[in-house]
């Protein structure tokens, strides 16, 4: 698709201009797979704005991946070893803070309503990003509570996103905004199910990653919620800690049987049917497809 190498090519020359030599010699992040980009494009018309649009987007999306891998601990990114992992938490902050920058002062040229938009969405991720951390360690039952954070840290910027191409393309912005808004929430529920079910190659980032960092994600809430006081325990004495094999196996077998993934699945179809709601008086096929593909994904 040429409008996505466009985009790539509009950030690239940004980090010409940036003149910035720790930018240029640690390099933009590679693409990932554009999924906020693809959906700015199933709404609004491909030209010069459009594609402005989805560049800011993707830089605030590789600038909050930056920061999310140095709070997380991660070492792998997109296939690749993270910034943190090669060049230092330190680094991978300052360039993590260099991309906002620079998202934020070509947002300004979308004009102001884009631009509170976007900005109130980055305030939402990076509350959820806190909140994130400050319940890591903690197994908890409260399902309302992660919804929020999800929202936060995920959902807001692909609400934001439809909801600023809506605003292009001069479509119904509240209609769109909720699609945006439902994809997200169950696209982060996906990416948590798939922390648990896939491997680490596919994924391109470290598998059960969440639960040994700590992170009771929605498979883990409804796995305590059907564990015994006893199983509880050993649940709670496994989370933010490396696992051994039999641990492995045990939180594995139990997530299964119990039904906790299978149920995190449907969580997150019902999300996808909402946002088909949201969307049923317009007619877009590339929408519905967005959904589909990105419940079924496999990274
Ligand atoms: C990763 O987002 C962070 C989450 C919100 C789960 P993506 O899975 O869209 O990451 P890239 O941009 O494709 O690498
Ligand atoms: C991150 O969520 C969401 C962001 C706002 C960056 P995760 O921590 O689950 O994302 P991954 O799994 O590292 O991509
Ligand atoms: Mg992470
Ligand atoms: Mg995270
Ligand atoms: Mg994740």
């Amino acid at each position: 698709m040429s409008a996505l190498e466009d985009i790539r090519d509009i950030m690239q020359g940004w980090f010409e201009d940036c003149a910035c030599e720790s930018a240029k010699q640690l390099g933009a992040p590679h693409s990932g797979k554009m999924l906020r980009s693809k959906l700015i494009l199933a709404i609004a018309p491909e030209n010069e704005q459009t594609k402005r649009l989805c560049a800011v987007i993707e830089l605030i999306q590789n600038a909050s991946l930056l920061h999310d891998d140095v709070i997380d601990e991660a070492s792998m990114r997109r296939g690749q070893p993270s910034l943190n992992a090669t060049a230092g938490a330190r680094n991978a902050i300052m360039m993590g803070d260099l991309l906002y920058a620079k998202a934020f002062y070509e947002l300004t040229r979308l004009g102001d309503e884009i631009a509170r938009i976007v900005s109130e969405a980055v305030v939402h991720l990076s509350n959820g990003e806190v909140a994130d951390v400050c319940y890591a360690g903690k197994l908890y039952d409260n399902e309302l509570h992660y919804l929020q954070v999800v929202y936060d840290k995920t959902a807001s910027l692909l609400r934001a996103s439809s909801h600023a191409a809506a605003i292009l393309a001069g479509l119904d912005t509240q209609a769109l905004a909720s699609y945006g808004e439902n994809l997200g929430m169950a696209f982060q529920i996906v990416d948590d199910v798939l922390d648990i079910m896939q491997d680490s190659t596919k994924l391109g980032k470290n598998a059960l990653h969440d639960f040994k960092e700590g992170k009771c994600t929605l498979p883990y809430i409804y796995l305590f919620q059907k564990l015994d006081s006893a199983q509880k325990q050993v649940l709670q004495s496994l989370i933010g800690r490396d696992l051994d094999a039999g641990e492995q196996q045990w939180l594995l077998d139990n997530l299964r049987d119990s039904g906790a993934i299978e149920q995190a699945i449907a969580k997150a179809r019902e999300y996808g049917d909402f946002a088909l709601q949201s969307i049923q008086h317009i007619q877009n096929a590339k929408l519905k497809e967005i959904v589909a593909q990105m419940i079924e994904r496999e990274f």
